[in-house]
């Protein structure tokens, strides 16, 4: 046997039954990586739904940028263009983002996404967006921006789905790393306290139907990841994953333009 196997035969020969880090399947489970073995949602869906996909030569839109969070992680792409309500000032976007070459900054008033054109994107992505747009404006938005998309553009839709949602506040214990990891709070009451406070009271705090005619500044709209689905499907989209899972508390639906 070679010489280096066989040191690290003995030395794994420590771990009786195999070494094992812990479970890749669950979000937060114990690793020898400790308190570095987390990663922010907004971090890990950048990883797995923005970076991947921009390259020197796409072209890139995005649905409710903000300030611009989101965008300044696609400016190696060759353009942007970003939709949003509100107007490029009132976000402080170009003072976040910058004044770039090839991004573009519509304030749109409707759903028809008249000023962008045809056949042009090959990346969308929208993030804490749609879930404050009801599920006939999503579905006008899906519809409208079909034409808009080449061939082979792939899509990211965070959406809100008050089923997880809620599944997730009925279980803060089983999904807040605070509650997880700190398994023996009497121990440690005054750190558990400030550390409870610091990422806010987990009291579960469920969300409602809501039929979209009485919207409260801030208003979630139930989608559903089912029925969006069957909403992009029907307009056209292939779906590529119902939920890509790196937000636990709201889906991100990946789909295509076939
Ligand atoms: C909660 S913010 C999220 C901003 C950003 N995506 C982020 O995650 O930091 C929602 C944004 O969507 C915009 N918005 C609301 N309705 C919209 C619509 N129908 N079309 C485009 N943008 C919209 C708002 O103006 C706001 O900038």
């Amino acid at each position: 046997m070679d010489k280096e196997i066989q040191t690290n035969v003995e030395i794994f020969k420590a771990w009786q039954n195999g070494y094992f880090e812990g479970d890749p399947l669950k979000p937060l489970s114990h690793s020898t990586y400790g308190q570095f073995g987390f990663m922010s949602v907004l971090h890990a869906t950048y990883l797995r739904c923005i970076k991947p996909y921009i390259r020197s030569n796409t072209i890139a839109l995005e649905i409710g940028p903000g300030r611009g969070g989101w965008t300044k992680c696609m400016l190696d792409a060759q353009e942007i263009w970003v939709l949003d309500a509100m107007s490029a000032e009132f976000n402080k976007f170009y003072e976040y983002v910058g004044r770039r070459e090839g991004v573009h900054y519509i304030e749109v008033e409707d759903f028809s996404c008249k000023g962008l054109p045809i056949e042009h994107f090959d990346y969308m992505f929208s993030f804490g967006c749609l879930c404050h747009i009801s599920f006939d404006g999503i579905s006008e938005y899906a519809k409208n921006l079909y034409d808009k998309l080449k061939p082979g553009a792939q899509c990211f839709w965070m959406i809100a789905d008050f089923d997880k949602y809620n599944e997730v506040m009925k279980n803060y214990m089983r999904y807040s790393i605070v509650e997880r990891h700190m398994p023996n709070p009497t121990n440690h009451a005054q750190l558990y306290r400030d550390l409870r406070k610091f990422y806010g009271e987990n009291k579960p705090k469920l969300r409602a139907p809501n039929d979209g005619h009485s919207p409260a500044p801030g208003t979630w709209y139930h989608a559903g990841v089912s029925r969006t689905c069957e909403m992009l499907r029907q307009a056209g989209y292939e779906i590529v994953d119902e939920d890509v899972g790196t937000c636990l508390r709201d889906p991100i639906i990946c789909f295509e333009k076939p």
